[in-house]
C-alpha cells in the first residue's frame, strides 16, 4: 500500500493557472502510452481538496458525464458542498491523519491517491504519510498558478525512481519520499 500523488504539472511547477484553468494540459488530449490505466487500477481510495472537486464536478457531472471514480473519495472542505448523486464522496476537514487511516482501511491493500491540490499533498507530507510522487511534466510554462507542492523538501531529498517520456510530449518523473 502506497500513498501517492499522481498528476501533471507545467515545467515551472504549477498544476493549474491562478484561475484553476487546465486548458494548457487538456490541449494534449489522451497521452500516448499513458500510465493512468495501470495507476488507477491499483488505487483503492482518493482524497482531494474542494477546488479540485469543484473542477471535477464542472467538467463531468455538470457536462452530463459520469463521475469518473468507482473508488471512495474524501473531499476536504470547511464549507458545505453540494452532494454528488452516484458518487461515493465523503466530506471531511482538519487533520489528515484520521482521514488517511480511514482511506487505508477502505483501500484494503490498494494504494491511496492524494489527487491535489498541492497544499493538501503537503498536509499529507507534513504528517509523514506521503510515499511517492508521480508527475507528468508538460512542455509548457504558466508563470504563475497553483503550485505542485508548496513545501521545502530538501533533506532528505526526494529519491528519483524513474524518468519516462510519454508520447514525445510529457516527461513522467517518479520520486520516492524518504522517511527521515
Ligand atoms: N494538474 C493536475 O494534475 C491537477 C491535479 C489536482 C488538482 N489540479 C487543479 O489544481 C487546482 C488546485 O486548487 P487548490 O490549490 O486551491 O487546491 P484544492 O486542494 O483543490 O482546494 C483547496 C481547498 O480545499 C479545502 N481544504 C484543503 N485542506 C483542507 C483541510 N485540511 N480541511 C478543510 N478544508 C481543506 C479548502 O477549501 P474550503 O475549506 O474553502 O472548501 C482549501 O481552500 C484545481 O484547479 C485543480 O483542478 C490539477
Amino acid at each position: 500500500m502506497t500513498t501517492q500523488f499522481y498528476g501533471a504539472a507545467s515545467l515551472d511547477g504549477f498544476i493549474a493557472t491562478p484561475d484553476h484553468d487546465l486548458g494548457w494540459l487538456l490541449q494534449f488530449g489522451e497521452i500516448e502510452g499513458t500510465s493512468y490505466p495501470a495507476f488507477i487500477r491499483d488505487v483503492g481510495a482518493l482524497a482531494m481538496g474542494s477546488h479540485t472537486c469543484e473542477w471535477m464536478l464542472k467538467h463531468t457531472i455538470d457536462m452530463g458525464q459520469p463521475w469518473p471514480y468507482a473508488q471512495p473519495v474524501w473531499v476536504f472542505s470547511s464549507r458545505t458542498l453540494r452532494s454528488l448523486p452516484g458518487a461515493d464522496v465523503r466530506f471531511v476537514q482538519g487533520d489528515v491523519r484520521p482521514v488517511h487511516q480511514a482511506m487505508v482501511q477502505a483501500a484494503a491493500g490498494r494504494n491511496v491517491w492524494i489527487v491535489g491540490g498541492g497544499d493538501l499533498v503537503g498536509q499529507f507530507h507534513d504528517a509523514g504519510l506521503l510515499d511517492e510522487l508521480i508527475v507528468q511534466i508538460a512542455p509548457v510554462t504558466l508563470g504563475a498558478g497553483m503550485p505542485l507542492l508548496p513545501r521545502r523538501i530538501t533533506q532528505p531529498a526526494l529519491r528519483l525512481q524513474s524518468v519516462t517520456p510519454l508520447g514525445g510530449i510529457f516527461a513522467e518523473l517518479r520520486y520516492t519520499v524518504p522517511k527521515p
